[in-house]
């Protein structure tokens, strides 16, 4: 079983950008947490990360047809990138939208998520341990309607 976690504009930056919001990790680094996460739950990940919006929705459109979910921070897209949005649903594989601060509880413009609803849930605020709850919500939900 595999899982796509996809990463979107400015997330290259982790480790040297806005650490009280983001944390010290750098994107390896996260990675690297998420293939361990992935090894426990016998599942594979392949990742991918763009600082642009067209690149995203490009390798949403190939993405390996053994693909079993998205996992997807898209950055400050997750507030604006309706193409995003629109691919996301053409993908039609189970979702969850994450984010390492909590967007809800910062400015006005980073409450409001396009691909919310295009997701089976969001998870935010919880650092790199959003994306390792994204995946143990996918390996064990997925799993058990395979
Ligand atoms: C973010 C939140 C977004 O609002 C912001 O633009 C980011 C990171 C997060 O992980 O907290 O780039 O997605």
């Amino acid at each position: 079983m595999k899982f796509l976690v996809i990463n979107g504009p400015n997330l290259n930056n982790l480790g040297k950008r806005d650490i009280g919001h983001y944390g010290s990790n750098t994107l390896s680094e996260i990675e690297e947490l998420i293939r361990g996460k992935a090894e426990e739950l016998r599942v594979e990940v392949e990742f991918f990360h763009s600082n642009h919006e067209g690149a995203i929705v490009d390798y949403l459109q190939s993405a390996p047809v053994d693909s079993s979910g998205i996992i997807i921070n898209a950055g400050a897209l997750t507030h604006y990138g309706l193409s995003l949005r629109d691919a996301l649903l053409d993908a039609a594989l189970p979702v969850i939208e994450v984010h390492l601060s909590n967007i809800h509880a910062r400015e006005q413009f980073r409450h409001h998520s396009v691909i919310a609803d295009t997701a089976i849930g969001q998870i935010v605020g919880l650092g790199s341990h959003s994306y390792l709850f994204a995946l143990e919500y996918l390996a064990h939900e997925i799993n058990r309607g395979s």
